[in-house]
């Protein structure tokens, strides 16, 4: 995939050069196709052939999310006072949930496997300036296996599968399922995975009306999605 930037940004989009292919966007072809990254005034973005203002998060979302997902701070347990709770958010995605988590005041550690979405992320945490937070490109399952860290909290939060319902999903969730792999192994081979690095809690995150997979401890349940708890005995 192409990444364009725009002049005199070249040493802010060099971390990605392994990963994409940088143009100055005064290269831009005047007819695109499908999907490419665009960097201008610190801001990435993913955008469309169709789609030039394409998608980004802002931090202003981040703390709406901060103030009001409170079934995500629960499922969480989030906790407040000096001994933070530490997350590992396996599947990071865009970063919404692990940067809500870090805005509520836990230590996050960020796994991606997709080179798009981690590009992506990298820029939002730059742009939060939560240098604190740690993010890995890495394949989430290898990188489980060989950890020797553990965490209270291991999140999982896999791409949910295509719905037959006519709704849409948002533009962001429709791009990032066309740009990142399905998962490779079963969510309760996931569970039990996650289960090893866990010493409070597993937390899936579900559609609300999803099977139950295994036996939650317990859940929390909000407008439309749901978080399954699994209880580790540390
Ligand atoms: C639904 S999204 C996560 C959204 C995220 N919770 C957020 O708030 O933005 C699922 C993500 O899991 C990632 N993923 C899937 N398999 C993975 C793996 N083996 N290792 C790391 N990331 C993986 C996908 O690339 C995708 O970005």
């Amino acid at each position: 995939m192409r990444l364009y930037f725009s002049l005199g940004c070249e040493d802010r989009v060099a971390i990605f050069e392994d990963h994409f292919e940088l143009t100055p966007s005064s290269e831009r072809p005047e007819r695109m196709f499908g999907f490419y990254l665009m960097y201008e005034r610190d801001l990435l973005r993913l955008c469309h052939a169709d789609d030039g203002k394409g998608v980004s998060i802002t931090a202003a979302e981040i703390s709406k999310r901060a103030t009001h997902d409170l079934e995500l701070a629960r499922a969480c347990g989030v906790r407040h006072g000096p001994s933070r709770c530490t997350v590992l958010d396996v599947m990071a995605g865009w970063g919404i949930d692990g940067l809500t988590l870090q805005r509520l005041g836990c230590d996050v550690t960020c796994l991606e496997q997709s080179a798009v979405a981690w590009a992506m992320l990298h820029n939002l945490i730059e742009r939060l300036g939560v240098n604190e937070v740690k993010l890995h490109h890495t394949d989430a399952w290898c990188w489980l296996e060989q950890s020797r860290e553990i965490f209270d909290v291991v999140y999982l939060d896999p791409m949910f599968p295509e719905r037959r319902k006519k709704a849409l999903p948002g533009k962001r969730i429709q791009y990032l399922a066309q740009v990142v792999s399905g998962l490779e192994h079963d969510l309760s081979d996931w569970i039990s995975k996650a289960r090893s690095l866990a010493t409070s809690r597993v937390v899936l995150k579900r559609r609300l009306r999803d099977p139950e997979i295994g036996n939650p401890d317990w859940r929390i349940v909000g407008r439309s999605v749901r978080y399954d708890v699994y209880r580790c005995v540390g």
